[in-house]
């Protein structure tokens, strides 16, 4: 089961919509259960015309019991407080982090990166929940909600993931494909985060500049990330 912890911003919500219709079952999580239960029945309902898989609402710390991969979309600023809500129940499950760490969280520009000591919001997550059997990777931070939640189109845009455990990317590749459009490409371990999360401000820069909110990135010429 799919839980997306913070699923009620349309970061999270975009994946789990997504997820739904692609015939993954998913749970939506909110610091208040009632705020989940209303967002899930709202996009019941305007997902009515699709087949979609089961959908729930819960609670972030029942959300993350329920749940055997974890997807964090939460702002930088509810990074620690969302993840020590739910440590407690991580134990042996993959955390999937779409933090990107932006400027605007200490209120600056969302189109400039914030310096995370860590290195990436990502492993800021890692370190929160340090001592937990937990595999941690980055991966979303390059899809903008807009491309989320412009159903029934493709995404145009390439996954960028990185992460320490192979098993358990594999297992994020396997659901994060089935996003159409979307192709996940692994860049290595957890420590290249951050050049995953640099990427994320540049596109918000770019929207803004060029006056879009679908602006997304592929890699190109090399053949064995297709394989
Ligand atoms: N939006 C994008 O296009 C995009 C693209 C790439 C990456 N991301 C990343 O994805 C994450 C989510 O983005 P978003 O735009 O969906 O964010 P958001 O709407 O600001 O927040 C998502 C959810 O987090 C919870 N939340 C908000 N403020 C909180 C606080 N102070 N303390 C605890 N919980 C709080 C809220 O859920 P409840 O009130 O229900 O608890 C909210 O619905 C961010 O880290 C962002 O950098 C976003």
């Amino acid at each position: 089961m799919i839980s997306v912890i913070g699923g009620t911003g349309p970061q999270g919500l975009g994946i789990a919509k997504r997820l739904a219709i692609a015939g993954e079952p998913v749970i939506v999580g909110s610091r208040k259960e009632d705020k989940a239960l209303k967002i899930v029945k709202e996009t019941k309902e305007e997902l009515k015309d699709y087949d979609i898989a089961d959908m729930t609402g819960m609670a972030n710390e029942d959300a993350a019991k329920a749940g055997d991969i974890l997807i964090l979309t939460v702002p930088l600023v509810a990074q620690t407080a969302t993840l020590k809500t739910i440590k407690p129940f991580v134990e042996g499950k993959i955390l999937i982090d779409a933090t990107a760490p932006l400027e605007a969280a200490i209120g600056g520009k969302a189109s400039c990166i914030l310096d995370v000591y860590e290195g990436s919001a990502a492993e800021r997550t890692a370190h929160i929940l340090a001592g937990c059997d937990v595999k941690v990777i980055a991966a979303f931070n390059n899809i903008s909600n807009s491309l989320l939640l412009n159903i029934p189109n493709d995404i145009d845009c390439d996954c960028l993931m990185a992460g320490d455990d192979k098993e358990a990317k594999a297992a994020a590749k396997e659901i994060i494909n089935k996003l159409p459009g979307v192709r996940v490409i692994d860049v290595g371990k957890l420590e290249k985060a951050h050049l995953i999360e640099t990427i994320t401000p540049l596109l918000i820069g770019l929207n803004i500049k060029y006056k879009s909110q679908f602006g997304g990135i592929r890699i190109t010429g090399i053949p064995k990330l297709d394989e």
